[in-house]
C-alpha cells in the first residue's frame, strides 16, 4: 500500500511522541539531524517551554538552529563529553539494529555524538525497515584531497568485502558538490546488498581518504517503529 507524505509525517510524529518518554529530568541529550529527528526536537522544545531541564548537544547545524529557535539549551561534546541519551534517525534499520545513516550528510556528527552517549533511540517510520542493509545507498564522508583515488580504493575493498555497486560524489541543489558540515565531501554507494556490515566497515577503515562511513554498528540500543499497525519498540539482542 503506498502511504500519503501525511502519513508518513505522522508516523515520524508518533515515533518521536514515544521517544520524548524516555526522557528524564537533567538528561543530557544528542538531538539527531533530519526529518524524523525534526518532531523529536519540537517535543524536546514543548517539554522546555514546561519547565523541563535538559542540556543538548545537536548532530548538524540544521539541528543547532532548530533547536535555538525552540530555546533548547544547548552544550558541546568539549563541555560536555558523555551523554545520556542520543535520539536519531536512520536510513535503513536491520533486525540487529544495525544501521546506515548519513542521508542527511551528518553522519559524522551524529556518530561522534551517538558514542558519546549511554543509549542511542533511533526513532523512523516502518519503510526504513530491511531484512538486509543496501537499499539506501551507503554515505561516506571523505576529505577531498584525492578523492579520485579514495573513490576507486573505496570501490576496490568494498567488492573485496562482497560490496559493488555505483559509487557516486554526492551533489546539493545547487549541482555543486554537497560539503558537510565539517567541510568535507560525501560519495554515496549504491551496494543492493550489505551481507556483512561489519566487513564492509573494517573494509573502509583502511581507506586513508574515508573520514567516516553511515554503517552503524553496535551502537543502537533500542528503535521506535512506527507505521500501520501502531509504534513498535525494538531492542538490541544484548540490550
Ligand atoms: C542525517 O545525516 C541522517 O543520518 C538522518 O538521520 C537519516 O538520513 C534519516 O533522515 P530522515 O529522518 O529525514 O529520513
Amino acid at each position: 500500500m503506498l502511504e500519503s507524505a501525511q502519513t508518513i509525517e505522522g508516523y515520524k510524529v508518533a515515533a518521536a511522541r514515544t521517544a520524548i518518554e524516555l526522557v528524564k529530568p537533567d538528561m543530557r541529550l544528542g538531538l539527531g539531524t533530519g526529518s524524523t529527528a525534526a518532531p523529536f526536537v519540537e517535543e524536546v522544545g514543548a517539554r522546555v517551554r514546561d519547565g523541563l531541564n535538559v542540556i543538548c548537544v545537536p548532530t548538524s547545524e540544521a539541528t543547532r538552529a532548530h533547536a535555538e529557535a525552540l530555546n533548547i539549551p544547548l552544550t558541546t561534546l568539549d563541555e560536555t563529553p558523555h551523554l545520556d541519551l542520543t535520539v536519531d534517525g536512520a536510513d535503513e534499520i536491520d533486525d540487529q539494529l544495525r544501521l546506515i545513516k548519513g542521508g542527511g550528510g551528518a553522519l559524522l556528527r551524529e556518530k561522534i555524538v551517538a558514542t558519546a552517549s549511554e543509549r542511542m533511540v533511533v526513532i523512523a517510520d516502518d519503510r526504513k525497515l530491511s531484512r538486509t542493509l543496501g537499499s539506501h545507498p551507503l554515505p561516506i564522508e571523505v576529505v577531498r584531497f584525492g578523492l579520485k583515488a579514495t573513490m576507486q580504493l573505496i570501490h576496490a575493498l568494498s567488492a573485496e568485502a562482497g560490496c559493488e555497486g555505483e559509487i557516486r560524489l554526492r551533489l546539493g541543489n545547487d549541482g555543486r558538490p554537497f560539503v558537510t558540515d565539517q567541510g568535507n565531501l560525501i560519495v554515496d554507494c549504491a551496494f543492493p546488498k550489505i551481507a556483512e556490515p561489519e566487513v564492509l566497515a573494517f573494509a573502509l577503515a583502511r581507506v586513508p581518504g574515508v573520514v567516516e562511513h553511515g554503517l552503524f554498528l553496535g551502537l543502537c540500543d533500542m528503535a521506535i517503529v512506527a507505521g500501520a499497525n501502531g509504534v513498535q519498540v525494538l531492542k538490541h539482542p544484548s540490550a
